[in-house]
């Protein structure tokens, strides 16, 4: 997958286009992270039930997925259900859990087509068994997958994540001094992946709700107004154009300019 994948895929005369082409493709976020956020909000607006903005959501997952998956992102990780989220009303709740399991059903083929590797970050374990059996099958069926690779948070808090990865290493019998940044990393759930490089959230809210707080450590934030059911290709390729154009420093200094070079 690569850019020019991406071109070829959006119609031509499309808006989108141009702003595909603003992109360096040398110069990709290896690994974009999304607060899904607003589908309530959506909803309220025009006077349907807060469920309604899930249901709507879906169509943004698909969009967003795919055009990550053929732009050639690394890793996409997407914030779907919080450690916070169960204090929300139980019909809420079991809605959402009845869109993700029929998410996976409908979208496996979604998933295989585009060489795509699926896999859950968070405590599974407080998971209906149903849907773990699920989840399972759907990491099992991608597992070989090379492309994409697609983490969906459930059931995730950044907090527990760093208390789970903590008594892994002590399970595992890691001696204190033997214990570093590194070595810790590989006791998250996201083992062996890359920190996000571009963090989103939408519907404006300026917080990170308890997500994927090792990780961030010097990720880029990108807040949108938009709502996340109204999130699609043309909203991630102008996250992507505005990380482009960051200064990142990681606690150094800015690299001189060079006169005539943009
Ligand atoms: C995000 O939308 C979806 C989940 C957290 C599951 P919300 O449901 O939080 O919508 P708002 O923020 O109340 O508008
Ligand atoms: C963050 O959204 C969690 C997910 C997107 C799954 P929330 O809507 O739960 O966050 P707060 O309550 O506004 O901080
Ligand atoms: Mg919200």
């Amino acid at each position: 997958m690569s850019l020019e994948q991406l071109l070829a895929w959006i119609p031509p005369g499309s808006a989108d286009l141009d702003l595909a082409r603003q992109i360096q493709p040398d110069r990709l976020p290896q690994h974009v992270a999304i607060i899904m956020d607003g589908n309530g909000r959506w909803a309220g607006r025009r006077h349907l039930p807060r469920v309604e903005g899930h249901r709507a959501g879906i169509q943004s997952v698909r969009d967003v997925l795919e055009t990550s998956a053929r732009l050639g992102l690394g890793v996409l990780t997407l914030f779907a259900f919080s450690v916070e989220n169960w204090k929300r009303p139980a019909s809420e709740v079991s809605t959402l859990m009845m869109l993700l399991r029929r998410y996976l059903r409908s979208e496996l083929a979604t998933l295989l087509e585009h060489d795509i590797r699926f896999k859950v970050v968070g405590r599974v374990d407080g998971l209906a068994p149903e849907i773990r059996a699920e989840l399972t099958d759907a990491e099992r069926r991608t597992a070989a997958n090379a492309g994409l690779l697609f983490n969906i948070a459930l059931n995730y808090g950044g907090r527990t994540e760093i208390v789970d990865a903590a008594r892994a290493a002590m399970a595992a019998g890691i001696a204190p001094e033997a214990l570093d940044e590194d070595r810790f990393a590989q006791f998250l759930y996201t083992a062996g992946q890359p920190d996000p490089d571009l963090l989103i959230r939408t519907s404006g809210e300026m917080r990170v709700s308890n997500f994927l707080l090792w990780q961030i450590a010097y990720s880029e934030i990108y807040v949108t107004e938009t709502y996340w059911p109204d999130f699609r290709r043309r909203d991630l390729l102008e996250a992507i154009v505005a990380y482009q154009k960051r200064d990142r420093r990681y606690g150094g200094i800015a690299p001189p300019v060079v006169a005539g070079v943009p």
